[in-house]
């Protein structure tokens, strides 16, 4: 059996980490003969300079073709002026809505060597296991009318929408209830109920889906008491199910539980459980070109696409366990460095999770 992997390395920090994780799954690919195929193709401002556009049909054609992609990040200074259409974020939200990769999991795993490299206290975080599921193709980032307009008193006005239709809602409080299931029978999903029409709206679909999961426990909790109760006692949580804005930047937030947003993998899935798989942090452009990223929130999307994508459970385990492997080592990137620790270069970090496979 043969597998197309598209690789889309994109911008900033992303060719260096993409780096190692194609260098991490050729070795799971000999090691356990998964049959996988490589190919690499350009997005967001990477496309933008060799082709005017962030998402080339050529890259979107291959990206339907691709049995998985994996994504590094996009954006950077060198576009931020360019109009909202030409942006390099534009070329991933075209991906994730053309492929309609509706279920973005996002899991923030403490791995236990990296209690002292978060900003909460240890007995805080021990142990933290939790599954983020944000709706990753609707809502405010994709609501119509958008833009902005020109007002009779001659002042501009910037507005977007937010908005979901109750199927869009179903779905992915399905994943989410599924997910909960597999777990520990525990969904919290996170809304504005108390001052949004759409999120009422939200908040009564999930209720009704407790009829066909009624070993689900689910609760509710609005976004701004979640932001809070994430850093006062985020193990309260098993898993979160929320919209696509909120959920973005609860994701980087519980991302510092688990010591840096370095090690925050996700996975991005269309019904068909094809996928796309991407670190949840961006391009990083403080640090891009010095060979100081953190690979490994790369190297862990590359373990779930093995996972959701492929069902290569024994090779996603593989990698999870040398990851954790190198943790043990006392090796860390500067981002998760702590007291006693070795620090190295994101280079050195993917070798040694090669060493370790
Ligand atoms: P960012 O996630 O790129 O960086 C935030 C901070 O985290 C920076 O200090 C950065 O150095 C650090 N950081 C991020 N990833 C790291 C890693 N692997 N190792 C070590 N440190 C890391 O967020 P930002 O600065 O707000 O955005 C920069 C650009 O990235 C923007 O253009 C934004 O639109 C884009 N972005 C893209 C994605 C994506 O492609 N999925 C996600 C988020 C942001
Ligand atoms: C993410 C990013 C993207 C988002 C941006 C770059 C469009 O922040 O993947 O978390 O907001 O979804
Ligand atoms: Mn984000």
């Amino acid at each position: 059996m043969s597998r197309n992997i598209l690789l889309l390395p994109g911008d900033g920090i992303g060719p260096e980490i993409v780096a190692e994780a194609e260098r991490v799954l050729a070795r799971v690919n000999d090691r356990f003969s998964l049959g996988l195929n490589f190919e690499q193709a350009l997005v967001g401002g990477a496309a933008l300079d060799a082709c005017d556009t962030p998402l080339p049909e050529d890259t979107l054609a291959k990206a339907r073709q691709a049995d998985a992609i994996l994504l590094g990040a996009v954006g950077g200074p060198k576009w931020d002026a360019l109009p909202m259409a030409k942006r390099p974020e534009k070329g991933l939200l075209g991906l994730r809505s053309s492929l309609e990769l509706f279920a973005n999991l996002r899991p923030a795993i403490l791995y236990p060597q990296l209690a002292s490299a978060s900003s909460l206290k240890p007995d805080v975080v021990s142990g933290l296991d939790i599954l983020i599921v944000r709706e990753l193709t609707g809502g405010i980032y994709f609501g119509q009318p958008r833009g902005v307009r020109h007002l009779e008193n001659g002042e501009r006005q910037g507005y977007n929408t937010y908005a979901y239709t109750e199927s869009e809602i179903r779905r992915i409080g399905r994943v989410a209830f599924e997910a909960a299931r597999q777990r520990n029978g525990k969904l919290c999903s996170v809304d504005k109920a108390n001052v949004l029409e759409v999120t009422v709206l939200w908040r009564e679909v999930m209720e009704d889906l407790t009829r066909e999961y009624p070993d689900v426990a689910l609760s509710h909790m609005y976004v701004d008491n979640a932001a809070m109760q994430l850093v006062r006692a985020p193990k309260q949580f098993d898993v979160i199910v929320t919209g696509n804005m909120f959920g973005d930047i609860l994701s980087d937030e519980a991302a510092m539980l688990t010591g840096s947003i370095g090690m925050l993998p996700s996975a991005s899935l269309n019904s068909q459980k094809q996928g796309m798989y991407e670190p949840c942090h961006g391009s990083a452009p403080d640090i891009a070109g010095q060979g100081i990223a953190n690979p490994l929130a790369t190297i862990l999307s590359a373990a779930m696409m093995l996972r959701y994508s492929l069902g290569e459970e024994e090779a996603a385990n593989a990698i999870e366990a040398a990851v954790s492997q190198v943790l043990d080592q006392g090796l860390r990137t500067a981002d998760i460095l702590s007291e006693g620790t070795r620090k190295v270069s994101t280079r050195e970090m993917g070798e040694a999770v090669l060493a370790a496979l």
